[in-house]
């Protein structure tokens, strides 16, 4: 199963409790923790976050700065975790903006964590659908790819080392309905779920019951599905 979470509503959390929006995404890094232990105890395959949009970058820079920060010492720290738990890890996403002291750290995280033969876990960083399919398609007309190789190719751009495909479960949490530029081609089946729950109040408990919303779904990809034998 291909599990994806838009992470939102890190700011709110904060500014609720009168604390900068930065307190917000450090608060949000510790739900990341609990979720990629929860999702690699369900047996997720994939697990692809989005921890930063291309369209971030427009936030004021003390939160763009603070955040790039958090992830950098994000990898420092768990990078370890993922190797003890057999979870291979990857960052996607455009990588030509980013420092170079962060393209490093990326460099080396993934390194060291590439064998897993456990849960793959995706960062988004930096990523944008649209962007990616524009890339996609540019490399696709040059070399007369197949509509088929697609999927390869925004990997490719994407610099993820192996298809995620098809999302099948969709999370966003923070209360909005939209995709913000998330996953577009791989959501074309994705079962989507949305949250009012904050991404830092995102517990176990949020996860059992959205996993548990997703069984309950019929998913039909176009067809006409036979009623159950009695
Ligand atoms: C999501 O939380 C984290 C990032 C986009 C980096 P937000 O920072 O968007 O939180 P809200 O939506 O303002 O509450
Ligand atoms: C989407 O959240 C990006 C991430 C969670 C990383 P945003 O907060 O940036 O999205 P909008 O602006 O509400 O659409
Ligand atoms: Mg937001």
């Amino acid at each position: 199963m291909h599990l994806a979470i838009i992470m939102d509503g890190n700011g709110r959390w904060a500014e609720r409790r009168g604390l900068p929006r930065t307190a917000g995404h450090a608060e949000g890094a510790k739900a990341v923790r609990r979720t990629v232990e929860a999702a690699a105890a369900a047996n997720v395959d994939t697990l692809t976050l989005y921890a930063f949009s291309a369209d971030n970058w427009n936030r004021p820079a003390i939160e763009v700065t603070a955040l790039m920060r958090l992830f950098r010492r994000y990898l420092m720290s768990e990078t370890q975790r993922c190797i003890d738990n057999g979870i291979r890890l990857s960052i996607i996403g455009r990588r030509d903006r980013l420092s170079p002291v962060l393209l490093k750290t990326i460099a080396e995280s993934e390194r060291s964590a590439k064998d897993g033969a456990g849960m793959h876990l995706r960062i988004a960083v930096d990523y944008s659908a649209r962007w990616s399919l524009l890339r996609a398609a540019h490399l696709a007309s040059e070399r007369t790819a197949s509509v088929d190789d697609l999927h390869g190719l925004l990997d490719r751009v994407n610099h993820s080392p192996s298809s995620g495909g098809d999302v099948d479960l969709l999370i966003r949490t923070g209360g909005e309905q939209r995709l913000s530029d998330f996953l577009l081609f791989e959501c074309a089946y994705a079962e989507l779920l949305f949250l009012p729950c904050l991404w830092p109040d995102f517990t176990e408990v949020e996860f059992q019951s959205a996993l548990a919303d997703f069984a309950s779904r019929e998913r039909r990809f176009g067809q006409v599905l036979l009623a159950k034998e009695s």
